[in-house]
């Protein structure tokens, strides 16, 4: 039997702080007190000074994911490794489902690129982009499988786009099945004719990526998603969010009491889109879907996250190396791979610019990070939880920690970082998953393989 001790340490969830002591027995914890005795401990981590926090969930994250001609640069050893360091002890990442096949397939193709390789707990979501009548059950037999949420593209034509009469189709059987659709909610079809017209008057360095997806096509297409959903009598959720014009639209429907969540992620609250003007194509490192925005944006999204009108952050994590990736697209932004590198900045982001800062408590940091995550998707109260039962994937947050972010010290497989030079205040000191400690003092203790699949329960019922 395996007992672990966490002495002296301050407890933060997403509902209180409170000084307490944690002891672990076989990956969970068993007991929450003060003053706990160290005898019945094999191991004693003294948190003096620490925060102890559930373990970051991030449930946006594509690994090893084929996109534009070629691959996303870090796969489930190096990625999770890297979300590890960074203090995210949970990813839910996203199966494709290629054009004409069935999901069960593409299941299996990520169950094998995942299994002996990732070092934190991982679920799946899958992203639809067929659905015929026929196949609907389809979507119950992977819920049964513990993928309860399912993403669709409105954007990315002939690619990833499925039409409305598909969105529809797909929220009609969540409705029924309990599960969550995911929706990456961008006016396909008119940003591509945009683009065809950008393309022929001679337009093609990156700027033109963001210059080509304006916000109304976003919150024209999360207001179209919200009301599928609501003819639909199903929940709905926006993914990458990345405007004030798409947020409006979530807020509309909040307030009429609609089950509408959203995420955003780091770098919509702290880029903006002159950095796709860098010289020598370096602006093509921020090209990704949706683009970075004006800078009036950013502000309003952080009181989205304080007002509860966005929900979670996550960080689209889906890295491409600068020298022999994003080149592909040299001569022409639209052969830039999409994504950008984020999944170990994510709590030292948000914790030194939202908690630091000012804009949110520490409580909410939790809840948008961990909590809620853990909540939308089917993993509560086993994940995003400091409690008795719950799994003990536990970080150990220094909060005057001084770290500068950069491409030279980051774990992630990417040879540059969006936020080089960043400085954050906070982070990860000790990191255990299931109990187990896998990141102490900068540097990797976990085991390659470790990491388990998470079948995540559909929720169903009230969602509000
Ligand atoms: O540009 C992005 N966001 N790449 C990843 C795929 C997606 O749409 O989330
Ligand atoms: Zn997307
Ligand atoms: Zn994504």
């Amino acid at each position: 039997m395996s007992t672990t001790l966490i002495q002296n340490g301050t407890i933060v969830t997403s509902a209180k702080t409170f000084a307490a002591d944690i002891f672990i027995e076989n990956g969970r914890i068993k007991e929450i007190a003060s003053g706990l005795p160290a005898e019945n401990a094999g191991k004693i981590i003294d948190a003096g000074g620490m925060l102890i926090l559930p373990g970051g969930i991030d449930v946006h994250t594509h690994l090893d994911m084929p996109f534009g001609g070629t691959t996303s640069s870090d796969d489930f050893e190096t990625g999770t490794k890297a979300a590890a360091f960074g203090g995210t002890t949970s990813i839910i990442d996203f199966a494709i489902q290629p054009k004409g096949t069935r999901m069960r397939d593409a299941l299996d193709t990520w169950w094998k690129k995942a299994e002996n390789k990732a070092s934190i707990d991982y679920g799946l979501h899958m992203i639809v982009t067929d659905m015929p009548e026929a196949d609907l059950a389809d979507m119950d037999d992977m819920v049964n499988e513990g993928v309860a949420s399912f993403k669709l593209f409105m954007a990315y034509p002939g690619v990833l786009m499925v039409d409305d009469a598909t969105i529809f189709r797909a929220l009609g059987q969540t409705a029924k099945n309990g599960a969550l659709v995911c929706m990456h909610a961008e006016n396909g079809n008119v940003i591509d004719l945009i683009v065809q017209r950008t393309l022929a008057a001679g337009k093609r360095a990156p700027i033109y990526h963001a210059l080509t997806r304006p916000t109304l096509a976003e919150a024209e297409a999360v207001h179209r998603a919200i009301a599928l959903a609501e003819m639909s009598g199903a929940p709905i959720y926006i993914v990458h969010l990345s405007s004030e014009d798409a947020l409006n639209q979530v807020r509309e429907a909040r307030d009429r009491g609609l089950p509408a969540f959203a995420e955003t992620c780091p770098q919509y609250l702290l880029l903006s889109i002159e950095e796709l003007e860098r010289p020598n194509f370096e602006g093509a490192k921020y090209v990704f879907t949706p683009p970075l925005r004006e800078k009036h944006n950013l502000e309003k999204l952080w009181g989205g996250l304080r007002d509860d009108h966005l929900q979670v952050v996550s960080t689209d994590h889906c890295p491409f190396c600068f020298q022999d990736q994003k080149a592909l697209g040299k001569d022409d932004f639209t052969k830039i791979p999409n994504g950008g590198p984020g999944i170990e900045n994510r709590l030292q982001l948000i914790h030194h610019h939202g908690v630091n800062q000012g804009r949110i408590s520490l409580n909410r940091f939790v809840e948008l990070v961990s909590t809620t995550p853990a909540k939308l998707f089917g993993l509560y109260p086993r994940k995003g939880e400091v409690a008795v039962g719950s799994d003990a994937d536990l970080v150990i947050w220094n909060p005057h920690e001084l770290h500068t972010i950069s491409a030279e010290t980051h774990h992630m497989r990417v040879d540059y970082s969006m936020f080089e030079g960043f400085e954050v205040k906070g982070n990860a000191k000790t990191v255990l998953s299931r109990g187990e400690v896998i990141v102490e003092h900068g540097h990797f203790v976990g085991r390659t393989g470790r990491g388990e699949y998470l079948r995540r329960k559909a929720r169903g019922g009230a969602w509000s």
